[in-house]
């Protein structure tokens, strides 16, 4: 099942416009459709057929989608997928009310899914969604706090809930409706968190060293808003001068994030992480829907986009 066909069947030629036309701009933009992807790998595992859990993967995505026009708001954000955030092309009104609709039509998606597996999936999902506010709201806390004891630790903590749990929660929904067990469910859950750590950091190292071009956004934002991530914690750690890391100028930050090796640590980080969520794989089924995962692993750790 090709995903983004998938994606394409989905109608947004709908009155008024000024609401649902940007949800179809978001959604055809591309995008690398991780989420929806995990979640019928976690089906394939189990011997599941991606039909029966098309609807949950497209509400996944659809999710995500949504969480991008409200983070795009929040984090002054200019360009996404190498377009205009929607925000930019219309305004913020529109960007927070697509983003609701892009919620609704979510839970409208999974509302599809069959009558008995429906209630697990629900709690499933709600949790995650949930979760997901609580991440971006420690974010938003730790980026506006002049105090700069945040530690690593609560880092990981934050990343875990914005980022991880929606790409542990698309593979336990695939689990789940296939059959696993509560146990393998788990284990692929924490790949899902081990993938989604290494994922968030990749993402915060490509916003300092990636290209606009390939990674689809603005480089130096993080850095711009003053945002607390690995990086800039690492080069905290790493330093007894901490004056040059108070600036939010990306010239001066890349100096000295250069200057203490801290590329290096992330990208070391960054695959310790992968190789940590590679040994969760074992206690599922060995098939060729596993060995995707494993490749899909593989292919995050050296992504620029
Ligand atoms: C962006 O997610 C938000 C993060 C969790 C870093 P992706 O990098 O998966 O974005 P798309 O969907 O591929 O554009
Ligand atoms: C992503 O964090 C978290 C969510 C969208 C929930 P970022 O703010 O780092 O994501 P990008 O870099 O804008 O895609
Ligand atoms: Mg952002
Ligand atoms: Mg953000
Ligand atoms: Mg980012």
């Amino acid at each position: 099942m090709n995903i983004e066909d998938e994606i394409k069947k989905l109608d947004w030629s709908k009155e008024p416009k000024g609401l649902y036309e940007p949800i179809g701009y978001t959604l055809e933009a591309g995008g690398k459709r991780i989420r929806p992807t995990l979640c019928l790998i976690g089906a394939r595992i189990f011997g599941g057929a991606e039909k029966d859990v098309l609807p949950a993967a497209l509400a996944l995505e659809v999710f995500h989608n949504f969480t991008l026009l409200h983070d795009d708001v929040m984090d002054k954000a200019e360009v996404r997928r190498g377009r205009p955030c929607v925000h930019k092309k219309w305004d913020e009104n529109t960007a927070i009310l697509s983003g609701d609709q892009m919620m609704i039509e979510a839970y409208k998606l999974l509302s599809q899914v069959a009558e008995n597996q429906l209630p697990t999936v629900l709690r499933l999902f709600n949790k995650m969604a949930t979760e997901i506010c609580e991440g971006q709201q420690y974010d938003v806390d730790f980026g506006i706090s002049e105090y700069t004891g945040i530690s690593l630790h609560e880092y990981m903590m934050m990343i875990r809930l914005k980022t991880s749990v929606l790409l542990a929660t698309a593979l336990q929904i695939g689990a789940y409706m296939a059959g696993a067990t509560e146990q393998e469910q788990q284990a692929l859950y924490e790949y899902g968190i081990h993938i989604g750590l290494a994922f968030q950091i990749q993402d915060d190292y490509l916003d300092c060293y990636g290209d606009e071009k390939t990674f689809g956004k603005a480089i130096g934002g993080d850095i711009r808003e003053g945002k607390k991530t690995w990086l800039w914690l690492t080069a905290m750690q790493s330093t007894t001068d901490m004056s040059p890391l108070m600036s939010k100028d990306y010239t001066t930050i890349i100096a000295e994030y250069n200057r203490l090796g801290v590329p290096q640590k992330a990208l070391q980080e960054i695959e310790r992480l992968t190789r940590q969520a590679l040994t969760y794989l074992e206690q599922v089924p060995q098939n060729e829907a596993t060995d995707q995962l494993r490749q899909l692993a593989e292919k995050l750790v050296t992504r620029k986009s």
